[in-house]
């Protein structure tokens, strides 16, 4: 990979700074931009939370941490990350800390500013108005923040106008950890950096598309987060509609942040709505149930919560649809779940049939080329396409694949994790792989029916068992459009 250049010192401040979102994600991704010399030694990382901790605790707890992800970091230069990462005691409920906080930030006025809220919302108002209050909401400060932006249309907006109240549009980002993967981005790159693809996507050359994120974890230890959430809220409203989006949007006519983000908005406002007796249609809910993953038994969704019941949703699909002149009449699938038999997400685009096929029966069955787009794991593109079958004799057709996996087109490159992109984003002050606050509002207000329908359902989410594909309705809300969901081994060799 070419060498970053080392981008000018910036200060960022982690509120929540001995949390886990810090501790997995954040401190490893500034490490790893710190080894690519783009963070360089003057720039500082200030964790925040209310605990009495002294710098020098903090450096330890911020060593063991990334010393999991990045134990082939030679000791010297783990050390020379720990020189820029500092603490302090802050609670942000309360004065307490603040003063020195602005302290230290005041040593450098000049220098961009970064405030990660990696705390529950629920403090994000009054971090706002302290960081308001001290005066460090100044035109070089930024602030980022993490989804949950809202629990519905309502509550997101209360807290786009929290944060609006403090930071301009332009200081705020909003962080979905999907659009910092390689592949998204490669989307773009794949649609527009190509003539090949983009005078055959439309209704008229493509059939549908399908979107899956599948995981095979379950609760992972968030049981108190994800159980006031679902996997519509958790999964569907950010990261699948903006997977959604990079499919469907118009060409933009530059990537300029707001250029591009005014055509995801376009597509989020196009979605046609789905509400009252449509929801039972067009969607399906799923909570599983005991059953056996690759890494043997595992225990269904009240058991790992510990409760006797609950009406949450571990696993969602929802035939969607784009209503504009590009899109019309082409569902898009969406299915994202937990304790799904494999952790794969891939977007397949399925293209029409051939118009009028010149082969007889002997020649086999014609299939439908596919595009599809694989996100995590072996990241790549696949093309599903007939070919003839080697051999004399008579013209017999298989079905094979035009194979681009990173991992060997890069051989030897490492892929960096989401968060060193967007990281990088904030300090460089470019919005565009963030989440703007109408595009927030408009994914809610398609979401906002679907809530509510399911809340007034007196049926609870249907049963899987974990290790299968989700309820079996699932499988017929696409089957009775005459449609099947893509599975890798049997569809592609
Ligand atoms: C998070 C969700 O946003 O994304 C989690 O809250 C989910 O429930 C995670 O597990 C999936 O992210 P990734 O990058 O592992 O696909």
């Amino acid at each position: 990979m070419p060498p970053s250049p080392t981008l000018p010192d910036f200060d960022l401040v982690i509120f929540g700074g001995t949390g886990d979102l810090a501790k997995r994600k954040l401190l490893p991704a500034l490490l790893q931009r710190f080894l690519a010399g783009q963070v360089g030694p003057g720039s500082r990382v200030i964790g925040a939370a209310r605990d009495t901790l002294g710098a020098a605790n903090y450096r330890q707890k911020v060593a063991e941490s990334v010393a999991g992800p990045a134990s082939d970091v030679p000791g010297d230069r783990l050390a020379e990350f720990l020189e820029i990462v500092d603490y302090v005691a802050v609670d942000v409920a309360s004065d307490s800390g603040w003063a020195d906080l602005k302290a230290r930030l005041d040593a450098r006025p000049d220098r961009v500013r970064i405030f990660y809220l990696a705390i529950g919302p629920g403090l994000f108002a009054p971090a706002c108005e302290r960081l308001h209050q001290y005066g460090l909401d100044g035109p070089l400060s930024r602030v980022v923040v993490e989804k949950p932006i809202g629990h519905d249309l309502a509550s997101a907006r209360q807290t786009n106008a929290t944060l609006a109240a403090v930071f301009s549009e332009a200081q705020t980002f909003r962080i979905d950890h999907y659009l910092g993967k390689e592949t998204v981005q490669n989307l773009i790159a794949l649609r527009f950096g190509n003539a090949l693809f983009e005078p055959l996507w439309n209704a008229a050359r493509i059939d549908h598309v399908q979107i899956t994120v599948a995981e095979e974890l379950g609760l992972a230890g968030r049981a108190g987060y994800y159980d006031t959430a679902g996997a519509l809220r958790d999964m569907v409203q950010n990261h699948m509609l903006q997977l959604l989006c990079f499919v469907a949007m118009e060409p933009p006519y530059s990537m300029d942040a707001d250029v591009v983000r005014d055509e995801k908005l376009k597509v989020l406002r196009a979605l046609r709505p789905i509400r009252g007796d449509d929801v039972r249609h067009y969607t399906v809910r799923g909570q599983y149930r005991r059953g056996v993953a690759s890494s043997g038994a595992v225990p269904g969704y009240t058991d790992e919560l510990g409760a006797e019941q609950s009406r949450t949703e571990t696993f969602v699909a929802i035939r969607a649809e784009v209503a504009n002149w590009r899109w019309a009449g082409v569902p898009f699938y969406l299915r994202t779940g937990k304790r799904l038999p494999q952790r794969v997400s891939e977007i397949v685009v399925s293209f029409q049939p051939v118009r009028h096929s010149l082969f007889g029966a002997a020649a086999g069955p014609l299939t439908p080329n596919k595009l599809i787009i694989r996100l995590q794991p072996d990241e790549g593109v696949r093309l599903g396409l007939m070919i003839k079958e080697p051999g004399p004799g008579g013209l017999r057709l298989r079905r094979t694949s035009l194979d681009m996996s990173f991992a060997n087109a890069f051989a030897g490159q490492r892929q960096p994790d989401a968060y060193e992109r967007l990281l990088m984003d904030v300090v460089r002050g470019n919005p565009t792989l963030f989440m703007r606050r109408d595009e927030v509002e408009a994914a809610w207000a398609w979401i906002d029916p679907i809530l509510s329908a399911w809340a007034q359902d007196s049926e609870p989410p249907r049963p899987y068992t974990a290790g299968t594909w989700g309820p079996s309705a699932a499988i017929a809300l696409v089957e009775r459009d005459g449609r099947t969901w893509h599975e890798e081994l049997e569809d592609l060799p």
